[in-house]
């Protein structure tokens, strides 16, 4: 089975699988034509990993290192590495960009100005270079992770990152699955997990930009906890918030 979508058919293909399990749409995403690779970001998306290393076929993984994760999450990464003997193709932010940046803004200018800048240079651009040599790339968002998350299909066009006279594909294969689905299967199947998990760290980005939360908050509620909950995109899933 070779699928290659086009923009024609991504919709017909979201419809299709709609309701299939994570492992059947990371399936479909695996045997797209082309490069894909899984976008880990070192925390529950772990999953993504453990499924595709059990589907037999090869698989590429990327982590954009931001500078600025946790020393457990760097830890987590290289956990994960030696876990399924895989290699983590890791992507730096360009160092001018981050240099001109700090020295004009200082270290924490996100917390006067908003995240949107920081994250530009420290994630996006790079995402963005990365997506540029990829044909195909395979997030771990979930509809109830976010407000802005709440109609993410599990495959998508993504008109974001697309270049000139190239379709990328985007599939979120763990869309339909809740955080308690995720941690059913991480402790079903006793995947190595962030041990921020056990320090009541839900979602976890950036250091600066994390925190844990309170029992019964929303795990959003711990990332950019000083902005807007309905503008809490990065960037890297910006595509989120044109509805
Ligand atoms: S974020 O945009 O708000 O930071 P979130 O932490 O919810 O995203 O993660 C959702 C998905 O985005 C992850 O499962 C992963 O696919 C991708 N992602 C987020 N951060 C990174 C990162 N640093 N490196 C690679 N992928 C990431
Ligand atoms: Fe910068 Fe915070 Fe965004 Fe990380 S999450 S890139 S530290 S603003």
């Amino acid at each position: 089975m070779t699928v290659i979508p086009t923009i024609d058919h991504v919709d017909a293909l979201a419809a299709e699988y709609a309701d299939k399990s994570p492992r059947e749409i990371l399936e479909l995403a695996l045997h797209q034509e082309g490069e894909i690779a899984i976008s880990f970001s070192g925390a529950e998306d772990v999953v993504l990993i453990d499924i595709a290393s059990r589907i037999g076929k090869p698989f590429r993984v990327f982590s954009l290192d931001t500078g600025r994760l946790h020393a457990e999450t760097y830890q987590f990464i290289e956990t994960v590495r030696k876990h399924y003997n895989i290699t983590i193709e890791i992507c730096f932010p360009e160092s001018a960009a981050v240099q001109q940046f700090v020295n004009e803004k200082g270290l924490f200018s996100f917390f006067e100005d908003g995240h949107q800048e920081c994250c530009g240079i420290r994630k996006v651009q790079p995402l963005r270079k990365k997506l540029a040599t990829l044909d195909g790339w395979i997030t771990g968002q979930r509809k109830d992770q976010s407000p802005t998350r709440s109609d993410v299909p599990v495959v998508q066009a993504d008109v974001g990152f697309s270049g000139e006279g190239k379709q990328l594909i985007k599939y979120n294969p763990l869309a339909n699955w809740s955080s308690a689905d995720v941690w059913s299967y991480i402790r079903m199947m006793e995947i190595p997990y962030n041990p921020l998990h056990e320090r009541g760290f839900i979602s976890i980005g950036c250091e600066p930009c994390t925190r844990p939360v309170l029992p019964n908050q929303h795990e959003r509620e711990g990332r950019w906890w000083w902005e807007e909950a309905t503008h809490k995109e990065c960037g890297l899933h910006a595509g989120n918030l044109k509805k």
